[in-house]
């Protein structure tokens, strides 16, 4: 087992390794401030997570699975790398061997442990790198990142119809960056449900500092399973969350229940494209597992997939398309822009170089014990499928922002 994770580690961080080479003055330059400050900041921290960003202070870096909220303890960090990577065997060594239904059907049934050790472990470097809202969307070319993350956020509110005195469910919320949006927005109720302990304590304590408590709230629980009453919520949507669902049907088969009649359901989800996507060229299905195993998901399906569990758990679909479906248009920054790394000082850390100087930080953290030992090995399958990620949008093969919309028959 060790040495297959050895020859995996070695090949997830062989691109970014040859960036270290590459640039050994940036590289040097971010490692030696990260010993600076390692030195001044050498015991685990508390974060501010004050209402803004995971700490936009200098030292917020270091922090990264080193910090008080966190549930995970020591030795734990690396079991689960270590359990999440052995649900993907063979990913990155051999391509189609994540694509068997052998291999899917061992992370259909351990979707639960998938995810979260998956939430465990880079809840940090998505709120670090990203943002409190965990998904991409397309982007208007005089648009910043930010308010393009917001677009996406306030069309879902629009679809839906949110408006005061509703009741709305976020499946799989994250740490609620877009409940906490949407709320401002329009002056909705919100509650979320994550299977993940560490996002929901977060995430309440953001909704407190943003004076939301009273209107959002996350409770910790399996979406296949909701623990709502029948009827219970106006409307409800799931942003780049059923793409972990083992069994959509069963999932949205229990959203369906606790609507009202004639409630709304909207989401973004993440598909492999049809007419685009051949499932017979290996660099099609390489960049698929490639995402697929950077992102703890079962497997990646398409649209068509998606609208006819739509159609088997009692909802009329009203609506879907790519929302990044004109992603190449000179008027337009690709959704996947932000990742390729551009050199832009407003969202530096989720630059390429900005990743890397991310990875050199953790890997001296890891170094000075700072951090827990597994903080490189996740950082680095991170940095191995945002490339994926990237392949995927420029051949125009994968979305993450398929829009679904149905209604409660
Ligand atoms: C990529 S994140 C998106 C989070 C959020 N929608 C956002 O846009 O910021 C996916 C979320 O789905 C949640 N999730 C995945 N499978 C789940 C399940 N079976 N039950 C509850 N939550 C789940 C994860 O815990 C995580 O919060």
């Amino acid at each position: 087992m060790d040495a297959f994770n050895n020859i995996k580690v070695d090949q997830l961080v062989e691109k970014t390794t040859k960036y270290v080479e590459e640039n050994p003055v940036a590289v040097g330059v971010s490692a030696a401030l990260t010993l600076l400050a390692g030195v001044l900041v050498f015991r685990k921290g508390e974060l501010r997570r004050d209402g803004k960003d995971f700490d936009s202070g200098l030292t917020g870096g270091l922090r990264i699975l080193n910090n008080n909220d966190h549930t995970l303890k020591g030795e734990e960090f690396n079991s689960s790398i270590q359990d999440y990577e052995g649900m993907f065997q063979g990913a990155r060594q051999e391509t189609g061997a994540i694509t068997s239904n052998e291999s899917i059907e061992v992370r259909r049934e351990r979707y639960a442990a998938m995810i979260n050790h998956f939430y465990n472990l880079v809840t940090d470097f998505y709120e670090w790198g990203w943002g409190q809202s965990f998904h991409f969307g397309p982007r208007w070319h005089n648009e910043t990142f930010v308010e393009s993350i917001k677009r996406i956020e306030y069309y879902l509110c629009l679809r839906l119809g949110l408006v005061p005195g509703m009741r709305a469910l976020d499946v799989g919320c994250g740490v609620g960056g877009p409940m906490r949006n949407m709320a401002i927005f329009t002056g909705a109720h919100f509650e979320g449900i994550t299977i993940n302990q560490y996002q929901v304590n977060i995430g309440n304590k953001y909704n407190a500092a943003n004076g939301l408590a009273d209107r959002c709230k996350l409770v910790r629980g399996d979406f296949q399973n909701l623990p709502f009453p029948d009827e219970y919520f106006d409307r409800a949507y799931a942003i780049e969350a059923t793409c972990h669902s083992p069994d959509r049907v069963k999932c949205f088969s229990g959203v369906n229940r606790c609507l009202k009649k004639g409630g709304l359901f909207a989401i973004l989800d993440w598909v492999m494209l049809e007419g685009k996507y051949n499932p017979n060229n290996k660099d099609h299905v390489r960049v698929k597992e490639g995402i697929e195993v950077g992102n703890g998901l079962p497997t990646l399906v398409t649209p068509s997939e998606i609208v006819a569990a739509f159609e088997a758990s009692g909802f009329e679909i009203l609506d879907h398309f790519d929302m990044n479906r004109n992603v190449h248009s000179p008027h337009e920054i690709p959704w996947y822009d932000t990742l390729k790394g551009k050199m832009s000082l407003g969202g530096f850390r989720m630059t390429h170089i900005g990743r890397m100087c991310t990875h050199s930080m953790v890997w001296t953290l890891e170094l000075l014990r700072i951090a827990p030992a597994g903080s490189t090995r996740v950082s680095a399958l991170l940095n191995a499928t945002a490339l994926d990620l990237v392949e995927g949008g420029k051949d125009e093969i994968f979305t993450p922002s398929y829009f679904f919309l149905g209604r409660k028959k």
